[in-house]
């Protein structure tokens, strides 16, 4: 079996991502608990290696555990539902140098194993990790600033005045959803491809702004999470520091809070298939805001408008659909993995389309889908205005 190097160096880039992200916490901090829905920060410490240990060498190539005990607790997340939150305290857990170690024997016993993997089994470790990158990061958003350290260059973008709202024409065609096998990499979800025959409609050419929100939180709406008032008014809570409400940035929301707004203006938001059309025609703007450039978003203002007149479908901010997460035609569940997908096929989560701040360059795709829960708070998730 020939050795990989490509596939070994994109997983220990990945690595370097998710370890300077630890970096960021205080040493003090790392056993809190910054959404009360998810696990606390240790688990996530523990489960980036759990998982690729767990997938990798016990389930693909049969070795047996050196660490039974840590295998199963860092083995899986929370999904969080109403049936309440987790109770457990900061004493259930092991101590960090434990973890540590832990994380050290996984990365030393994998890597001559790695090569005997097949190569579906390290995308999935790979693109499993840069996904914890990103939801890591909504995470250490919500942990209070006293708690974490600011990496070098973390300086908010500009933000100037709100475009005027505008709506482009999106011809009726056909969508192309889905990826076919030969195409490479997909998870379950993303299987099979089928085309899908689109109306005619428009889309913001926008995605929707702080400013345009601002009216309709005037109007009486609540704010939206990311929001705090201040004495000297609106500011957006960022990453590393409060900024006064930028107007031109697109505004975070929730599925709930994105479709009250899109009432309200007598309009919806676009269906998955309706995304496909207006977002797939190119390749991702060049230096969007995406892949790990920025914590934050970017003004809305001035970015490249794509062949319908369309910006930033994909970076600058996840956008909802109103498309319920279901399975495409012909889904099946990886065998090495059923729950990956299936366990989120409930009706609860709407399908996200596009990639934010902190989405990894490799899930751009066309073909990969997002999902969460429609009044989930935490994501960096935004939105566009459709009409039909
Ligand atoms: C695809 C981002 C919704 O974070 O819940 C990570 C990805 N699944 N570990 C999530 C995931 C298992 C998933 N999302």
């Amino acid at each position: 079996m020939q050795p990989e190097p490509e596939r070994a160096g994109a997983l220990a880039l990945a690595r370097a991502q998710t370890d300077e992200l630890f970096t960021i916490v205080r040493g003090d901090s790392l056993y809190e608990r910054p959404i009360p829905e998810r696990h606390r920060i240790i688990f996530y410490l523990g489960h980036l290696e759990a998982f690729d240990w767990n997938l990798i060498a016990r389930d693909t190539l049969g070795r047996g555990s050196f660490h039974p005990a840590f295998d199963q607790l860092f083995a899986f997340g929370i999904d969080p539902d109403s049936s309440g939150l987790p109770q457990d305290g900061p004493g259930d857990w092991p101590a960090v140098e434990e973890v540590l170690a832990y994380n050290r024997e996984v990365r030393a016993r994998l890597e001559p194993l790695l090569p005997q993997a097949p190569a579906e089994r390290i995308h999935v470790a790979l693109e499993h990790r840069l996904m914890h990158a990103e939801t890591f990061a909504y995470m250490l958003h919500q942990l209070p600033y006293g708690r974490k350290r600011a990496p070098e260059g973390t300086a908010p973008a500009a933000s100037g005045p709100p475009p005027a709202a505008r709506m482009q024409e999106i011809p009726a065609g056909t969508a192309v959803l889905g990826r076919r096998r030969e195409e490479g990499f997909g998870w379950d979800n993303e299987f099979e491809a089928h085309a899908v025959e689109v109306p005619a409609f428009a889309i913001g050419k926008h995605k929707v702004t702080n400013g345009d929100y601002l009216e309709f939180v005037r109007a009486g709406a609540a704010a939206p999470h990311f929001w705090r008032e201040r004495p000297g008014g609106w500011v957006y809570a960022g990453m590393f520091q409060e900024i006064p409400l930028p107007l031109d940035w697109p505004v975070y929301v929730t599925e709930r809070e994105a479709e009250a707004y899109a009432r309200w203006k007598g309009k919806s938001l676009p269906t998955e298939p309706q995304f496909h059309r207006a977002a797939y025609v190119g390749p991702p703007e060049a230096g969007g805001n995406f892949d790990f450039r920025h914590w934050d978003p970017v003004p809305v203002s001035g970015a490249a408008e794509n062949r319908y007149g369309v910006t930033q479908m994909v970076g600058n901010g996840w956008e909802w659909t109103s498309t319920v997460f279901h399975p495409f035609p012909g889904f099946q569940p990886f065998a090495f993995y059923p729950g990956y997908s299936a366990n989120f096929f409930d009706g609860e989560h709407y399908v996200l389309k596009g990639g934010s701040a902190r989405t990894a360059a490799c899930l751009l795709r066309a073909s990969f889908r997002n999902w969460f829960r429609p009044w989930y708070p935490y994501v960096y998730a935004t939105f566009r205005l459709v009409e039909n």
